[in-house]
């Protein structure tokens, strides 16, 4: 008796209960429906926005990048560098570029540890460059950098930083320094470090020159990607009801391409309504 007497006086709230769950499953799978990319799960705690993609079934597939113990990466041709931000807005984000390497005393020495892949070298077949915000300031250089269009001058911002940090002292007693910015058509896809040229390297985005060092943002490296494609299909299951799976122009993949009185919006990755 006791216990009917429960079960009739909590009955409403455990339909108001199923009925908030309907919804919530009835929202989820709306969601999913209306949105024909597949966006990336979340790297740890860090969101993958499309089209990062992180595994064979999210994002798209020349949008690769890595997903290690909650942190994102990106590959280089011989290296992987930690993704520390992403701007999804514009197409950008930033990697953290390489440490200069530590000799057996433990004392850092003025030669970056990617000297081994010759520094930051994009594949130019990928959607990925390095962008013209970021500025470049060279360690270590060779006499064959003072020909080069770079500012090798002493009073080249590269002196600043090995004057004014503690990071940039170790490259105080090596030879000639050098400051660019980047994104020049030559150099969009590499930060080239090599024996014959620069040892090391240091990269800041937006950099303010007016600014003492101690107030420079820490290193990083923005790359851009281009904005992406429709998504691939395999058939029409995969493509929501706004877009219709067909065979794209260039590579024989099938893409989801919007319906007319829809576009594709590579922000949102899916078609938004209008032409
Ligand atoms: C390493 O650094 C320590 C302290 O900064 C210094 O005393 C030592 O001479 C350095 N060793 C080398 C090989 O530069
Ligand atoms: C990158 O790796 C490939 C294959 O391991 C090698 O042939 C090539 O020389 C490397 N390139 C650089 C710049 O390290
Ligand atoms: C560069 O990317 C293209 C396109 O994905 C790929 O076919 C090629 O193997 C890549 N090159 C290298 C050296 O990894
Ligand atoms: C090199 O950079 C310094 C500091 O930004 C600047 O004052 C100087 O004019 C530059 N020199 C050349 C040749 O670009
Ligand atoms: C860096 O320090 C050296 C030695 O103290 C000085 O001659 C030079 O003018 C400084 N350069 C810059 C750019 O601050
Ligand atoms: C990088 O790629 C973007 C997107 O394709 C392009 O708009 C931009 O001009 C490129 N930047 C450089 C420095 O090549």
């Amino acid at each position: 008796m006791k216990m009917a007497k429960f079960q009739s006086s909590s009955s409403p709230l455990v339909v108001l209960l199923l009925l908030l769950l309907l919804k919530a499953v009835l929202l989820t799978n709306v969601a999913i429906l209306a949105s024909s990319a597949t966006v990336c799960p979340n790297c740890g705690t860090t969101p993958v926005p499309y089209p990062l993609s992180t595994g064979p079934n999210c994002g798209d597939p020349n949008y690769k990048v890595r997903c290690e113990s909650g942190t994102l990466l990106f590959h280089t041709l011989n290296n992987t560098y930690p993704i520390i931000s992403t701007q999804p807005q514009n197409q950008r984000f930033v990697i953290k570029p390489a440490n200069f390497i530590n000799n057996n005393n433990n004392n850092n020495t003025c030669v970056t540890s990617d000297i081994t892949s010759e520094g930051v070298q994009l594949n130019a077949s990928l959607p990925f460059n390095v962008t013209s915000s970021n500025t470049i300031l060279y360690f270590n250089c060779t006499p064959l950098l003072l020909r080069s269009p770079l500012n090798c001058t002493a009073t080249s911002l590269c002196h600043s930083y090995i004057n004014g940090s503690v990071d940039g002292s170790v490259c105080g007693n090596s030879n000639i320094c050098c400051t660019f910015r980047a994104g020049g058509s030559t150099n969009s896809y590499s930060i080239r470090v090599r024996d014959s040229g620069c040892r090391a390297y240091r990269s800041f985005v937006n950099l303010d020159y007016s600014l003492p060092v101690n107030k420079w943002p820490p290193p990083g490296l923005e790359i851009q990607y281009v904005s992406p494609p429709e998504p691939v299909c395999a058939n029409q299951n995969d493509c929501d009801s706004d877009s219709t799976c067909a065979l794209a122009e260039n590579n024989g993949l099938r893409r989801c391409f919007c319906n007319t009185k829809f576009h594709w919006d590579p922000f949102l990755g899916s078609c938004a309504p209008g032409n």
